[in-house]
């Protein structure tokens, strides 16, 4: 028998519409966290599907003038490709609960249920919701409303089958306070003991006069109720009667990712028929929050639902699926919004980590002519920067808290950010090429471990990076995450920019928000006195490698400024320009020099220029 198997699993989702991001956003997840396990070296079954029985179902093909099969195939083949295709599900299997293997599984769990007393034929009357395909006794619903989603529901009264969930409440209660870590977040766990607290009522699961889903065995007038056959998919897809051998590796599921809205199905009436089956309990159930759109949940039905495969064609499936897992702490809600995809596709990868590579990469091209050099002298935080983040990144993987691992990657690339400027590798270009050597290396080492953290959630930048750094193979294991030297000696290749900057403007999206605060007035702007001025002298400044000393004459005196651009300026290449001063900034004693104002200079990606003006003016004159 082989190794157990990490066995992730997302809802199978209602094909009666296509899907938004908020299917996407489950899916997406729990496509990075099988990813991750793989790459830990775990033998991993992710597993996806649709749940194509029930009444809805069946009213939209009606709609739609077609049988439901036809209605479902359509819209199951969009789902897998373009969809999930396009979105990078690495799914290991997808089922479909119109499939032979399923309507197997399904009809035997009945049966057996029934043989052992678990299931009888009574009569319901109650409510139906048809959008949520959930029954509700009167006592639960609010003002004569679905509890859960609010909509209208509708009153049914029939013979059905009905399974005895009273049977096994006081089981389920103890193994819900026994098992702390069964349902997450604990606020879940809490609803759902209170839930318990109510008393269970035996539960119908049996339709008749549908004609759509999994006939009753022997009684065929009946068909199962869609929550029986969906939640079953879970064994089905593991192999359960098909094949016993992988089943035994892959039951218990080691997590079932859902939305919050389906948690009481997944923590109250699976386990129990699970019980009932003698089988074990699937280890976790984690239900994570919604997708607004401004207050409410995003869902095709409220017509507000956006379109994942529109939002790839605009920003990129990285950014996308950056923005998802990112965003919003998993677990909690949080509104969508197109300006916050762009802003944190801007900051974080255009910005933060677009330019750490671009900046690493061409520092080695110029100062150690394109090949990555061994590490020199000197301190090397680096190194212990990117242990710390892939720590800190496991441990938030391992609490399912996706957008702290982001969160730990993108502090790194600050880190590493910060190092550049601190360090000032194009001055120790001219003096000190063995600690020179020691900041290129780690930089291209700490990116190249940002690749491995990365992996799991972006499907195209971590081989671009790699490709940057001359790196040719995928990441394929976790332990490539370990700062070592296995770059020395390869040769970059610059490329294009990782993440071009988007555009708001451009993308037809509002201007990202300003604050009021950080939007300064114009009265405050012309506080600033900038004025031209000539440099009269320079010379450097003993003992302070980036500083020159610096004379100009600004119409009225001569100044003295200490200036940190000694490592783009020769001295006396500056005598007789015109700079732009500012001239009312607060003296300043730097290296026991009294400086008085401050030039102004442009820079990026650890290139300076200073600013001038395009043709001479008397000096003093004002910039504006
Ligand atoms: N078919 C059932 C699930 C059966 S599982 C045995 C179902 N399908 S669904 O198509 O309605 O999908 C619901 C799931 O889609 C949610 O539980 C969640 O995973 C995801 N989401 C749908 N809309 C969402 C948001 N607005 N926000 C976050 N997730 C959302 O229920």
């Amino acid at each position: 028998m082989g190794r157990s198997v990490y066995y992730i699993t997302t809802p199978i989702y209602y094909p009666s519409d296509n899907l938004h991001i908020g299917h996407a956003y489950t899916t997406v997840a729990a496509d990075a966290l099988a990813r991750y396990h793989r790459l830990k070296g775990e033998a991993v079954w992710f597993v996806t599907g649709t749940d194509e029985h029930g009444m809805k179902i069946k009213k939209r093909a009606e709609e739609a003038g077609v049988s439901p099969q036809a209605f479902v195939d359509q819209i199951v083949a969009f789902i897998r490709d373009p969809l999930w295709k396009r979105l990078g599900i690495s799914y290991d299997d997808f089922i479909r609960t119109t499939e032979p293997r399923h309507y197997r599984v399904v009809q035997h769990l009945f049966t057996r249920l029934q043989e052992q007393g678990d299931i009888y034929k009574g009569t319901y009357e109650g409510w139906y919701c048809l959008p949520d395909e959930t029954f509700w006794p009167e006592s639960k619903l609010v003002n004569g409303n679905c509890p859960d989603c609010g909509r209208p529901v509708e009153r049914v009264r029939q013979e059905s089958y009905f399974f005895r969930l009273s049977r096994y409440q006081e089981r389920m209660r103890r193994y819900i306070l026994d098992h702390p870590e069964f349902i997450q977040p604990v606020s879940r766990r809490n609803e759902m003991l209170g839930f318990l607290e109510g008393g269970l009522e035996d539960l119908s699961i049996s339709r008749t006069g549908l004609g759509w889903g999994i006939p009753v065995p022997g009684d065929p007038e009946h068909v199962i109720y869609v929550w029986f056959d969906a939640l079953a998919n879970y064994l089905t897809a593991a192999g359960y009667l098909s094949d016993p051998e992988r089943f035994a590796r892959t039951w218990p599921a080691n997590l079932h990712l859902v939305g919050k809205e389906i948690v009481r199905f997944h923590t109250i009436i699976w386990p129990i028929m699970l019980m009932a089956l003698d089988l074990p309990l699937p280890e976790r159930v984690f239900g994570h929050g919604w997708l607004l759109i401004g207050e409410t949940k995003m869902s095709k039905s409220r017509g507000n639902a956006v379109d994942p495969l529109a939002l790839i064609d605009r920003y990129g499936v990285d950014a996308v699926r950056y923005y998802l897992l990112r965003e919003v702490p998993f677990g909690a809600d949080g509104s969508y919004t197109e300006e916050a995809l762009i802003l944190r596709t801007n900051v974080d990868l255009a910005n933060d980590l677009g330019n750490l590579l671009h900046r690493t990469v061409a520092m080695v091209q110029r100062f150690a002519d394109g090949i990555v050099p061994a590490p020199g002298s000197g301190p090397r935080p680096l190194a212990e920067a990117c242990a710390e983040a892939t720590r800190a990144w496991e441990a938030a993987m391992d609490r399912l808290n996706l957008s702290d691992a982001l969160s730990a990657a993108n502090g790194l690339v600050r880190v590493a950010n910060r190092f550049i400027e601190d360090e000032q590798p194009w001055a120790l270009a001219r003096r000190d090429r063995d600690r020179l050597g020691t900041v290129l290396h780690d930089l291209a080492e700490t990116l190249r471990v940002l690749s491995v953290l990365l992996t799991p959630f972006l499907l195209e930048a971590p081989g671009r990076l790699r490709a940057q750094l001359g790196l040719d193979a995928p990441v394929s294991a976790m332990g490539e995450a370990a700062f070592g030297t296995t770059l020395v000696g390869r040769t970059v290749r610059p490329g294009p920019p990782l993440f071009p900057r988007i555009d708001p403007a451009a993308e037809g999206a509002p201007p990202a928000p300003t604050s009021d605060e950080a939007a300064l007035d114009i009265a405050d702007f012309r506080r600033v006195d900038l004025r031209v001025a000539t440099v009269r002298a320079a010379s450097v400044v003993e003992g302070a490698d980036r500083l020159l000393r610096l004379t100009v004459f600004d119409g009225e005196r001569e100044r003295t400024i200490v200036s940190g651009i000694r490592a783009h300026y020769r001295p006396e290449e500056l005598i007789g320009r015109q700079v732009v001063l500012v001239a009312n900034l607060k003296p300043a004693v730097l290296r026991g020099i009294r400086s008085e104002g401050m030039l102004l200079a442009g820079s990026a990606g650890g290139e300076l220029a200073l600013v001038t003006v395009d043709r001479p003016l008397p000096d003093g004159a004002k910039v504006q």
